[in-house]
């Protein structure tokens, strides 16, 4: 067995903060990765990060409270109001922190760093360097974590997370190079694990590592998940690959575009605000666009950037032409690119205060697997960096805090746990009947994209939910794994699609039970927000029967919710 004081699960923007900020603390730090950390998904992030700088045209009067008040506004005032004012606070000091450690931000003319205007934002408050700003962070951090001497475990897998004796213990790895079970001990285990979107995986953005498998972990050790039935769709995916086109494409200034040559967001929002309305808003105008037969083929509509020109595209959006070149020939600067809605980030997540902790004791969550809750019922562009950064900075202070009195984990509880795992991976090379695991997480995605999508109604969602529940019960007789010992990816995605079952199982038993609409979450049924039954989080506990939901307030005191309007 392997001991640390803090353990980091995810080598994303998140974990990495988390694991420099107690580092920098003196503490023992090992930071596990299924991948190596600049392979993580932080690096796919595109337009930028959030913080009220005030360097833009446009934006001189911008305030960390007008960055709160968008913020919770756009999470259609569902997230916890001290969160966001603690996110947005520390924003400007974020960026600076990042720029002193070189991270390379896009400049004005006078030198300052340069800020884009991002939906729902009153301002133009989108700090970037160029289309690549989750790059750029990502490659910054990772060299201030090898600088600080973090200990890496990359491409180990965490299969399960260790709760006994009312406290988390650690967590057993699967070391992908010698096919090892390992359990790693720790006073402090925190989970930066990142999203859920490859439950809906043949329209999502998010990269093959986003299964949500971490949510799952901790919702099967207990710990409770918050708002899970929050998912954003972004508006602006590449047909049909579902690649990101940043938002960062409409802040420069670029148009949505249907069949008629409409410049059709004047039909959903005011003039003032067109193409820069909040993700929710914008990926239903665009889905309605095409269910009513103004989309291309039936399937998109054009995101035009020809009219900003060459200069402006090579400077400010290169990657996008890069993309946009290489998975559907057309070069931007003489056409418009086809995109859609695509899933793009889970608003919910493991249930933690604004200090990261949850309700076990050792465990913490930050980044998106988490839920903190500032991005509500729909997360504005630009503000998931800056959760990341200033959420991970926080955990690894406040587990920094506690470590000096708490528990050691038990030699004898890890090596049961461990015994556990290798009791299943013996039991799934076994094998249970003759159902392919990779044909149910087929079938469960186009479930979840047909019924628990940017449009909702009851009865698709019951219908969704009886399939999850028969998909999980196929699971129970899927096909002996493989079982060679090095790079066993077999093992690895079962274990994932055992995780995305129960992942996809808490957005559509969220999803049916709320009967309202709020942000990403659109019932047809019930197409009004209800403050008066609904102002409150959903929380999910495992059962061996599926969710047990319950609810929590919201966390009010700075804006008093009002009808959103744009
Ligand atoms: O559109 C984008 O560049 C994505 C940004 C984000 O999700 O915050």
């Amino acid at each position: 067995m392997k001991t640390h004081q803090f353990v980091v699960v995810g080598g994303g923007l998140a974990g990495l903060s988390a694991a420099i900020e107690a580092k920098k603390r003196g503490i023992d730090v090992a930071l596990i990765s299924k991948v190596h950390p600049v392979r993580s998904h932080s690096g796919a992030a595109q337009g930028g990060i959030n913080a009220a700088l005030a360097n833009a045209e446009g934006g001189k009067d911008d305030s960390p409270d007008r960055h709160a008040y968008d913020t919770i506004k756009g999470s259609d005032f569902l997230a916890d109001q001290d969160a966001v004012k603690i996110m947005t606070d520390a924003a400007p000091g974020v960026i600076f922190r990042m720029e002193h450690a070189g991270c390379p931000f896009s400049r004005t003319p006078e030198g300052k760093i340069a800020q884009r205007p991002f939906g729902g934002a009153g301002y133009p408050r989108t700090c970037y360097g160029t289309d690549k700003t989750g790059h750029y962070l990502l490659q910054t951090l990772f060299e201030q974590a090898v600088k600080h001497n973090v200990t890496f475990y990359s491409e180990w897998f965490v299969t399960k997370l260790v709760v006994r004796d009312g406290r988390c213990q650690g967590v057993i790895c699967f070391d992908l190079e010698s096919g090892d079970f390992i359990p790693v001990g720790a006073s402090a285990t925190m989970f930066a694990t990142g999203g859920s979107g490859r439950v809906y995986s043949t329209n999502t953005t998010n990269a093959h590592t986003s299964t949500g498998l971490g949510v799952s972990l901790a919702y099967w050790a207990g710990v409770p998940i918050k708002d899970f039935e929050f998912v954003q769709f972004h508006p602006t995916g590449l047909y049909p690959s579902s690649i990101l086109m940043t938002e960062g494409c409409r802040g420069e200034g670029g148009y949505l575009i249907n069949n008629k040559g409409e410049r059709f967001m004047k039909n959903y929002v005011s003039e003032k605000i067109m193409e820069l309305a909040p993700r929710d808003i914008t990926s239903r105008a665009i889905q309605t666009e095409i269910n009513q037969g103004r989309g291309f083929e039936d399937a998109y509509v054009h995101l035009d950037l020809r009219h900003l020109g060459e200069a402006k595209i090579m400077e400010r959006l290169p990657g996008i032409r890069d993309l946009s070149m290489s998975f559907v020939n057309v070069d931007p600067i003489k056409e418009p690119i086809p995109v859609r809605p695509s899933q793009h980030y889970t608003m919910g997540g493991i249930d933690t205060n604004e200090k990261t902790e949850t309700e076990i004791q050792g465990f913490y969550a930050a980044g998106e697997c988490a839920c903190a809750s500032v991005h509500g019922a729909n997360r504005l562009g630009g503000n998931s960096l800056l959760d990341t950064i200033v959420f991970g900075e926080i955990g690894g202070g406040v587990v920094s805090e506690y470590l000096p009195n708490a528990p050691s984990p038990a030699e004898k509880v890890m090596n049961d746990a461990l015994a556990e795992e290798e009791v299943r991976f013996q039991s799934l090379s076994k094998g249970s009947g003759n159902e392919n695991a990779y044909q149910l997480k087929n079938e469960l995605s186009a479930v979840m994209l047909e019924r628990v999508g940017i449009f909702r109604n009851k009865k698709d969602m019951e219908m969704a939910c009886q399939s999850v529940r028969n998909l999980k019960a196929r699971f129970e007789k899927i096909l002996p794994i493989k079982t060679n010992k090095k790079f066993n990816y077999d093992f690895l995605w079962v274990t994932e699609i055992a995780g995305n079952l129960d992942a996809a199982q808490m957005v559509a038993e969220g999803a049916v039970a709320r009967e309202e609409s709020r942000g990403a979450h659109f019932r047809t049924d019930f197409p009004k927000r209800n403050d008066q039954e609904w102002l409150k989080h959903t929380i999910c506990r495992y059962t061996p029967d599926g969710p047990q939901l319950s609810y929590k307030a919201v966390k009010l005191g700075l804006y008093a919710p009002e009808e959103r309007k744009y």
